[in-house]
Parts: C-alpha cells; structure tokens; sequence
C-alpha cells in the first residue's frame, strides 16, 4: 500500500477521531489518482486492464483467498460485476456512519436483502422474523425459501418480551435457527422491535445448537443518523434501501448491506454470483447524497415533528404514529429511548371517514406529492392500504393496526410553515 493510499484511509487527526459527517467527504479515494479532480470520476467500464500476465493470475489468486508475494499484494482490478473504483470509495464510506468493518453496495434495496438472506440459507434451518416487513421481503421469507426447505416463522413488530421468547422457543423445535431478522420501526406502523432482546435470545440460542443465528435489521426506516443498530445493539448485519434517506433525492435505486466483515464476505462471493451490483454512475450518485445525509435527515425530522404536532392536534385525524409521541413509561418508549436516536421523518396517520375522506386529502396535495417511497428532500404521502400493502389481507392490516384512513407521510425538506398550509387545506377539503 502506498503512502498517499495510507492516507486517505485515515479516520484522525493525531489522536483526534474525525466524525463520520467529516469523512464522508473524502475518505477512500486518492484524488491524486485521478489528475487531482476532488470528487471520484465516473470510472464507466466494463473491464479493467491488467499491468501482466502475471497481475491477472495474482488477482484471481487473491479472490480465492490465497496469499500473494509483495510484489503482487495489489493485483489491481477486474471486471465492474466484482469491483469497480466508485464501488469501492462507496462501500468504504457506507461502513462510516453505522460504523461497520466491511459494506457491500446493491442495485436495489431487495437485491441486499435477498442476496443476504440467500447467503445463509441451509435446508432444515429456519429464520425468525418481525412481522410487519416490507412486503416483497415478507413475501420471500414467507412463501419463497420455504419452498426450498428454508423454514421461517414470525412475531409480531410490537409483540411482548414473552411472546418474542416463545417465538424463539417454537422455532428451535422446528430446527436450528440460523437468521434472526428484523425491519423497526416497521413500515408504515412504526411498531418498535427491541433488537437487544433479540440478540439475547439468539445468544441463549447458540448454546443449544452448533451455529449462532445471525441476527439481521432492515435499518432503512431511520438511516444511520436515526439508528445504528450495529454499534447500539451489536447486531450482525444492517440492511438499506438506499433508494430512501440513503439516496435521498429520489434519483437512484440501490441497496447496501454493513456488518461483520465476516458476515460480509460471505455476502459478497454470493453478491458476485447473482450480479447484484450497482452501476458505476449509481455509486456516483451515491457517494453525492452521503456529504449531505445528516443534514437532509436532521432538517427532515425537525419538519417532521412541526407537521406531526400539527395533524396530532387536527380534529379530522383520529391517530398520529410519530416515534416522538410514544407515551412516556411504556414499554416502547423505552426501547426507543435505548436504540433510537431520533423520531426520523416517515410516520403514518389515520384521517377519519376511511378511504374515501384518505383519497379526498390526498387528491387535494397541492407542495406535498402523491407517491409512494420515502426518504427524499421532498415530501411525500401514499394510501399504503391500496398501494404499497395493498397484498397484505385486510384482517392482517387490522391485525397489525392499519385503519382503512390510514396515510403514510416522509417528511421532506421543504420550508415547514408551507406544509402546515398545504396539510391544512387537504384537510379543508376532506
Ligand atoms: C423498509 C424497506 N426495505 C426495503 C425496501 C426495498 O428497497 P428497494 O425499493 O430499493 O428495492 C423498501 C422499499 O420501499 C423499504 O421501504
């Protein structure tokens, strides 16, 4: 490794550790690399030339995991489905902010969750799972794997210590639980899972079978400035939609999966297998969002709670799920307390008169767009009882909390006083 690589690795200043905010705006590239341009260039290829022979042979080596001369220790790159510079400056900048040992960066959001969840799936073996998830990844870890011999059983977001407990107890007599995974809050009730206690369960669970069971979250609700589950709770392996606050500018499709880098490797050989790369320009894009995260997520969760205070005060809704109105001395308000480290931006809320008076407000958006997604520098809201869980069984979506009025906002970055006009008339015309 070069002196100049050496440096762009550094996390200090002297015995001063700089904040992922601060290093986000360079670290893992050289610019020195690349005629002294300050941001990355979009390396747009395919393949990559190697110096020799010899340097082909050695990379190749090198993915097997054997050993390579000094002369060689560099092999250089090979093909963009593997590598590619600008995937690599991202996936070294995604492990800043949840403070991961290694990331992976995806084409989509599902594309990690599969690929992660396909990493460790062994016949026989089974998965545990927080219910509500997103739908498509409920779906897989419900009707897809089973069908394969992949075993999985599920708790409810918002269930009891002793229900998760027993949960955990009935999967080990299915089998030796090899995933634990989780999505809180969950998408669009807010429900809270408590991923200490299910990390507890799955260290009491290791000592009764030959494998721990890695123990997942799709953190995409909150991003890593709301909740960073790998430091706060030790878990395994976070998963995003970066298409959301990640990405932020509703621009991109992508995923990332930060974790253990022994997690992560086998992540990864499985990443090379299914293509589940993003494309140069996406990681360009990418790497753009992550110097403003903090800023667009902070500015977003103050917008948030003006709007939220605002609809919470509003006659014509019955329920506002904001994180920030978890009632204090409940159950929930302390595992918020102790794993969240903001309200974040998307809540949902519940307009009296059902659908009918929904869609009336919805139709009379005039700053705030119509859509489903999240995450963005500009507002949104959608109906996810008739769009995004619309495959969800209606006595599943009562069961789970959902009111057919129910609306999901994710609050963008827009001056606040012009949303509290814009909420106010929809509401006028509901
Ligand atoms: C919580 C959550 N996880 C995963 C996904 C899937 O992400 P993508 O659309 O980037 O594949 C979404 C998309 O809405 C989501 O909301």
């Amino acid at each position: 490794m070069s002196s100049s690589e050496k440096s762009y690795h550094k996390r200090s200043i002297g015995n001063h550790p700089l904040r992922p905010e601060s290093l986000v705006m360079g670290y893992g590239f050289d610019p020195h690399l690349s005629e002294g341009a300050i941001k990355p260039p979009v390396f747009q290829t395919s393949t990559f030339v190697f110096k020799s022979a010899e340097h082909g042979a050695a990379y190749f080596r090198k993915s097997r995991g054997q050993e390579l001369s000094d002369d060689m220790k560099d092999p250089g790159l090979a093909y963009t489905r593997i590598n590619n510079p600008n995937l690599e400056i991202l996936e070294n900048r995604l492990t800043l902010f949840d403070g991961g040992e290694d990331a992976l960066a995806f084409s989509s959001g599902m594309g990690a969750i599969t690929t992660a969840l396909l990493a460790f799936a062994e016949r026989d073996q089974v998965y545990v799972y927080s219910s509500p998830l997103y739908g498509p990844t409920e779906m897989f870890l419900k009707d897809f794997l089973p069908k394969f011999g992949v075993k999985s059983i599920s708790f409810p977001a918002d269930a009891p210590k002793e229900v998760v407990e027993e949960t955990f107890a009935r999967a080990r007599k299915m089998g030796e639980i090899s995933v634990v995974y989780v999505e809180t809050p969950a998408n669009p009730t807010n429900a809270i899972v408590d991923l200490d206690l299910c990390m507890e369960l799955a260290g009491k669970t290791a000592k009764s079978q030959s494998i721990r069971p890695v123990v997942m979250s799709d953190n995409t609700m909150q991003g890593p400035i709301g909740q960073t589950p790998l430091i706060t709770s030790g878990i395994d392996l976070v998963l995003y939609s970066v298409t959301k606050y990640i990405g932020g500018h509703s621009d991109l499709i992508a995923g990332a999966a930060i974790g253990s880098a022994k997690v992560i490797s086998r992540i990864r050989s499985l990443r090379t297998v299914f293509g589940t790369v993003p494309s140069p320009d996406t990681c360009w894009l990418i790497l753009r969002s992550l110097e403003t995260l903090k800023l667009r997520v902070n500015e977003a969760a103050k917008n948030a709670r003006i709007c939220a205070e605002f609809l919470q005060n509003h006659p014509k809704i019955s329920q506002v799920r904001y994180l920030g109105f978890l009632e204090e001395g409940s159950s929930k308000k302390e595992i918020f307390d102790r794993t969240c480290l903001s309200a974040g931006s998307t809540f949902s809320f519940d307009v009296k008169g059902g659908q009918e008076a929904a869609f009336r407000m919805l139709n009379s958006l005039k700053l705030i767009k119509l859509a489903v997604s999240l995450g963005g520098t500009e507002s949104l809201m959608c109906h996810p009882g008739s769009t995004t869980h619309s495959g969800v069984p209606a006595a599943m979506r009562q069961a789970q909390g959902y009111t057919d009025g129910l609306i999901r906002f994710s609050v963008g970055i827009e001056n606040a006083n012009d949303l509290l006009v814009d909420l106010e008339q929809a509401l006028d015309a509901v």
